[in-house]
């Protein structure tokens, strides 16, 4: 089977039985540039060109670290299915009109803090934070909020993909998808 269908079957199965809040939730680990990996939780927006995508400012940490060395991971910990989701893959940019379209799809408060905020920047004190960001929601009020420029997304293709069912008696069954020439291969892991 394309583990992509996979990882599909089972976020629905996961996203059917789960009362988590953010199914979609999962650790995006990217190269530091000072060679150590740095992880945070990002939300996966889609599966779609045979990738997984991640939106977000990409002038930030993770978008700096990526244009260094266009490789990542992804984590996903399903706790209803009891399933772990592990990816590695290459990394590229999606377009400006994709951007712009996921940007659309941001409810309005999210716009706001993308266009007043440079995520990662130092700021002086959290009410300095909320001052900017009640000062920038009366500017806009009733007008359109128009995709910041540094606002975008990633695709990640899987080059490395592996399932695991955890079970209680420890025995997790680990299945393992290595693309090699085009071609997923598949193989069994011990636990
Ligand atoms: C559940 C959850 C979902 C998140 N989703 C995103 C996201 O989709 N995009 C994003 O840029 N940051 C997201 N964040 C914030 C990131 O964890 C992180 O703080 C931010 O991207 C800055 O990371 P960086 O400094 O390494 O670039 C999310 C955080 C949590 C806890």
């Amino acid at each position: 089977m394309n583990p992509l269908l996979q990882f599909e079957k089972w976020f629905n199965q996961e996203k059917k039985m789960s009362d988590l809040k953010l199914p979609a939730a999962c650790c995006l680990s990217t190269i530091g540039l000072n060679g150590y990996p740095n992880s945070r939780f990002v939300s996966l927006k889609e599966v779609s060109n045979d990738s997984f995508i991640i939106t977000g400012p990409l002038n930030s940490k993770k978008g700096v670290e990526i244009e260094n060395n266009p490789k990542a991971s992804l984590s996903f910990w399903w706790t209803s299915t009891e399933r772990q989701i592990r990816i590695q893959g290459d990394v590229s940019k999606i377009s400006r009109p994709n951007a712009v379209l996921y940007f659309e799809q941001r409810n309005r408060d999210s716009q706001i803090v993308s266009t007043v905020f440079e995520q990662g920047k130092q700021v002086e004190s959290i009410k300095h934070l909320r001052k900017a960001f009640e000062e920038q929601k009366e500017i806009l009020q009733n007008k359109a909020i128009h995709c910041p420029e540094n606002w975008g997304g990633i695709y990640i293709k899987p080059v490395r993909i592996e399932f695991m069912e955890f079970k209680k008696s420890r025995l997790h069954e680990r299945t393992l998808y290595e693309l090699a020439n085009n071609e997923w291969k598949m193989t069994i892991l011990q636990p």
